[in-house]
């Protein structure tokens, strides 16, 4: 029987590297991502400060190979009124793909979402990305609506689909 692989606190100094990869692994080969450049590793020092500010978890599967698949959550936008709403993402090494890593992690940013008190968790998937698109309905995500033509990459116009999941808390947080 396969082991189900440990899901672990990601730490800069030690999976900074691995994140950056997968990063631009998809920046260079997907819409995933709307970035057109490959980021440098500067870059990490400022992304994981911005998860800590939003006190966001980086959670971290490794593998042999290192870091196999990271997700994490940031601010949806930035107005105070988006505060209990955060946009997430999970990305899997493209050669670990398939083999349940994807809906591993993102069942348990759920679970780390629910507990922090998040009331609303949002993907903004590129409408071309069949595979995140069915790995958020397998994971009780439901499309809210797409956004026509909101991005241009490898020659054409891209749809942006966001889907959406409305978790237990704040019930009625405090405004101002
Ligand atoms: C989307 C992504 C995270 C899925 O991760 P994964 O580990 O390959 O997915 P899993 O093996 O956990 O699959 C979970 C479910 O997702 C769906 N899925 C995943 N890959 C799929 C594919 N290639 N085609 C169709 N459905 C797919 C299936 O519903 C699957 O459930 P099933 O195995 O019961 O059929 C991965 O493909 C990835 O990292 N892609 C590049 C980055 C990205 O697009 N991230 C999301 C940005 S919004």
């Amino acid at each position: 029987m396969a082991l189900i692989p440990s899901i672990i606190d990601g730490d800069e100094a030690r999976h900074a590297d691995g994140i950056l990869a997968i990063l631009n692994h998809a920046i260079v080969h997907s819409t995933a991502l709307y970035d057109y450049h490959p980021r440098t590793a500067a870059s990490m020092g400022p992304w994981f400060a911005a998860r800590r500010a939003a006190g966001a978890p980086v959670l971290v599967i490794e593998d042999s190979a290192g870091v196999a698949a990271f997700a994490t959550w940031g601010p949806f936008r930035p107005f105070p009124a988006y505060r209990h709403t955060m946009e997430h993402s999970v990305y899997v090494r493209h050669d670990a793909r398939g083999r349940g890593l994807g809906r591993l992690l993102l069942t348990a940013l759920v679970e780390r979402a629910e507990a922090a008190g998040v009331h609303m968790l949002v993907g903004a998937i590129s409408a071309d990305n069949g595979p995140s698109i069915r790995l958020h309905e397998a994971c009780g995500f439901h499309h809210a609506g797409t956004v026509r033509e909101a991005g241009r990459k490898f020659g054409r116009w891209l749809d942006l689909a966001l889907y959406q999941r409305i978790l237990s808390g704040p019930a009625d947080p405090a405004e101002g």
